[in-house]
């Protein structure tokens, strides 16, 4: 399973990959407005930390607008992946896409016919988005248990990125369902981290072994 970042912030990123378990970026219009720089030279400066797929989305409705988008930008890094909307408009782009071998990543999936369709056009990623889901009432993991099985029912090459996760706990349903990727922010793999026994047992084990050094050094000034 990879873990990706869903964020354009250098300084996660750079955190990310100091950890040894960031395998690639994921990028949106949103992400990228917080940073205040400019898309490109945001984009180089991810490409530089990370050899893994950076996904930078397009910024269009239209489909012609976004291939156009698309060629430009895997020429900003080779690990570039195109990301497209989950619209008639969408599939076309990435239709075209595949066919010039520019990878692409469908994105706001929600809905196992929309990741079919995806999968139908040789996306490399598909990104059904969880916690958008269950903002409304819906069961995110339903149907992110029925893409996985429906793509190893047909052996659709097209890798399930699980996407708008907002606790670790969906993470933790994304690997059980057996998607390929989680992409989170960095909160949330901050808290992949984190268990209270950990906490206190490591503290525990070192508060004991600075007491054994204090009770050597002890034995040491009496001899
Ligand atoms: C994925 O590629 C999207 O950028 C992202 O996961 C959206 O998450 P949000 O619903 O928290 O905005």
């Amino acid at each position: 399973m990879q873990f990706f970042l869903d964020t354009g912030n250098l300084d996660e990123i750079r955190t990310g990959t100091s950890w040894g378990i960031l395998d690639g970026v994921t990028t949106n219009p949103t992400l990228v407005s917080k940073e205040g720089m400019d898309h490109r030279a945001l984009i180089r400066e991810i490409a530089g930390m990370v050899a893994g797929p950076i996904s930078v989305e397009t910024t269009t409705d239209r489909a012609e607008e976004m291939v156009t988008q698309g060629r430009e930008y895997v020429t900003w890094a080779p690990n570039v992946i195109v990301k497209v909307p989950c619209t008639p408009e969408g599939i076309k782009a990435a239709s075209t896409m595949r066919g010039e071998g520019i990878r692409t990543n469908v994105t706001l999936v929600f809905s196992l016919n929309q990741a079919v369709l995806a999968a139908k056009v040789g996306a490399y990623f598909v990104s059904p988005f969880l916690g958008r889901l269950d903002d409304i009432g819906e069961d995110s993991m339903i149907l992110l248990r029925d893409i996985v099985q429906v793509y190893r029912t047909y052996d659709f090459s097209t890798q399930v990125l699980a996407a708008s996760l907002r606790h670790p706990m969906h993470v933790a349903h994304a690997a059980k369902a057996g998607t390929d990727i989680a992409t989170m922010p960095f909160k949330v793999m901050e808290q992949l981290f984190k268990h209270p026994l950990t906490e206190i047992g490591q503290t525990r084990f070192l508060a004991d072994w600075r007491a054994l050094h204090a009770e050597l050094e002890r034995k040491k000034t009496k001899v």
